[in-house]
């Protein structure tokens, strides 16, 4: 890709960008929230047209105007949201670009049986033969969800194989996986490109790494001779902060939120744990430990599912519903922003008030402009980019998506925060900016409850941890114990091991 310009609406998005992948490389892609760089991939993929610029594969000039196109000349795509189908199987899923057809009554039928054992081929050489090929993909989980998708992109010939923050929702040891699955296409001399905001993994897995920063290339490096420093300077523009580096008042008060012997069949199992005022408490699990169950329990989202005792400030409550939950003064943010965090065609502005529009109520109306002027101070606490409250939200990039959700709750009535993978898609910078905002709010006698996969920011950011493994709790720990504490702690799943 050589001199690629886009711009939306007017504004510049990408200006001048090349990106030049030889066959067998895993060139690593990064750059900060909004820098451009699905915007790039998917210009390559034709899912976006460009507005400059050529693309060319094996040194040929091509001109994708619809995703269908790329794929034929074996350009894919495995986009940063999910795309998959809930409602169909597995196989189904997996086969949704090119179905097997064979002879039917005069006109010709999907080949059911091919589909499945196709399918079946693939994950069982994918190392998941766990997953059932008739099974609803909605009944699956999110990371399982996510081997689906790289089944599909991998059940035609890419040449190119291009991958938008694959592991942003898998743990590590899935996240290993997926390299495997990369090293074999290494192997076999497709290009990938692997766009992702874990530095680990990157320097793990890529032969060259890519920066972009604010829609321009601002670095190429030779993996195995960079270092983090210089590559975190180009992605920020300037000398990275410590992550973790933050510091509180360290004034703790009384307890906010009580649980005692927390319970959901199947998912969580008498679990005890006390948050207080000023402090932050992290719990790491894998994905399957509990950790996708317990804010929900504890917010009232899952119905009377829930056993168990919880008090917030002193008082009993019943989490039976989530409207309970945030008049007791909860404030929820999900994990999956798609399904529970925010609505795509509304403003930036609108999903931050949703929550709490009483608040905005001025006379008998709401008002716009008192809206407006706290959208405007959020998107400026947090440093949300974007062109202003009234952009909509499904043209954020992920990660300052991120930002709107945990913004939303930022107002005096919630005393508890709870919040799932907080920094999930978000990059380095912005990552930094959520950890100092939750200790700020911390400071400002707010309990937070920190639900994460991710072991280094649990390690990091808690005044306590705890670790959750098969709905119990298996640790705790005091600020400072290093990460590879906590992950000793959780009994590794065989299935993981197996892999
Ligand atoms: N369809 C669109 N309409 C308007 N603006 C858009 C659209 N798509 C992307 N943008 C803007 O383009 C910029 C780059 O977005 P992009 O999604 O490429 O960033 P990114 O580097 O992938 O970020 P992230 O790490 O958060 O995923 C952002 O400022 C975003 O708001
Ligand atoms: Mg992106």
């Amino acid at each position: 890709m050589r001199g690629i310009g886009k711009s939306f609406g007017g504004v510049a998005v990408l200006a001048d960008v090349e990106l030049v992948v030889q066959p067998g490389e895993v060139m690593a892609l990064l750059g900060s929230n909004g820098a451009g760089k699905s915007t790039l991939v998917k210009i390559l993929t034709g899912v976006y047209t460009r507005d400059a610029g050529t693309v060319h594969v094996d040194g040929e000039a091509v001109v994708f105007p619809d995703p269908r196109a790329a794929v034929a000349s074996g350009v894919r795509l495995l986009p940063q949201e999910i795309s998959v189908m809930g409602d169909m199987t597995v196989a189904e899923n997996i086969s949704l670009a090119d179905l097997p057809l064979k002879r039917g009554p005069g006109f010709p039928v999907v080949d059911d049986r091919t589909m499945r054992e196709r399918s079946r081929a693939l994950l069982d050489q994918l190392g998941f033969a766990s997953i059932g090929v008739d099974t609803l993909v909605k009944r699956l989980s999110v990371a399982e969800q996510r081997i689906v998708e790289i089944a599909r992109a991998l059940a035609g010939k890419a040449r190119v194989l291009v991958m938008d923050e694959p592991t942003a929702a898998l743990t590590e040891q899935e996240a290993k996986l997926i390299f495997r699955i990369i090293h074999r296409l290494k192997e076999q001399q497709v290009a990938v490109v692997y766009i992702s905001h874990y530095l680990n993994e990157v320097f793990e897995i890529s032969d060259r790494i890519a920066v972009l920063r604010d829609g321009r290339n601002a670095g190429l490096y030779e993996t195995r001779s960079a270092s983090r420093g210089e590559v975190l300077a180009a992605m920020l523009g300037r000398v990275a902060d410590d992550l973790y580096d933050i510091k509180g008042s360290g004034a703790v008060g009384d307890e906010v939120l009580t649980v005692a012997d927390l319970s959901v069949p199947g998912k969580l199992d008498g679990v005890d744990l006390s948050v207080r005022s000023g402090e932050i408490v992290g719990v790491f699990g894998l994905i399957g430990s509990g950790i996708e169950t317990l804010g929900r329990a504890v917010y009232g989202a899952l119905g009377p599912a829930t056993t168990g005792t919880v008090l917030v400030t002193g008082a009993a409550y019943r989490p039976e519903s989530a409207r309970v939950g945030k008049a007791r003064g909860i404030g929820f943010v999900a994990a999956d922003r798609k399904r529970e965090g925010i609505i795509g065609d509304l403003t930036v502005r609108e999903n931050m008030v949703a929550p709490f529009q009483s608040r905005y109520v001025r006379g008998l109306f709401v008002s716009k402009t008192a809206e407006t002027e706290q959208a405007r101070r959020w998107i400026d606490l947090l440093g949300i980019r974007t062109r202003g409250p009234e952009q909509v939200m499904r043209t954020l990039s992920g990660g300052n998506q991120q930002k709107v959700c945990v913004s939303r709750w930022l107002v005096d009535s919630v005393k508890l925060l709870i919040l799932e993978e907080p920094t999930r898609g978000v990059d380095v910078g912005a990552r930094h900016e959520i950890y100092l905002e939750l200790r700020a709010l911390a400071d400002r006698g707010l309990a937070v409850l920190v639900l994460s996969s991710d072991v280094e920011e649990v390690a990091g950011i808690g005044d306590r941890a705890i670790v959750l493994d098969r709905g119990r709790i298996v640790g705790r720990f005091d600020r400072g114990t290093p990460p590879a504490a906590l992950m000793a702690a959780t009994t590794n799943d065989p299935a993981f091991n197996a892999a």
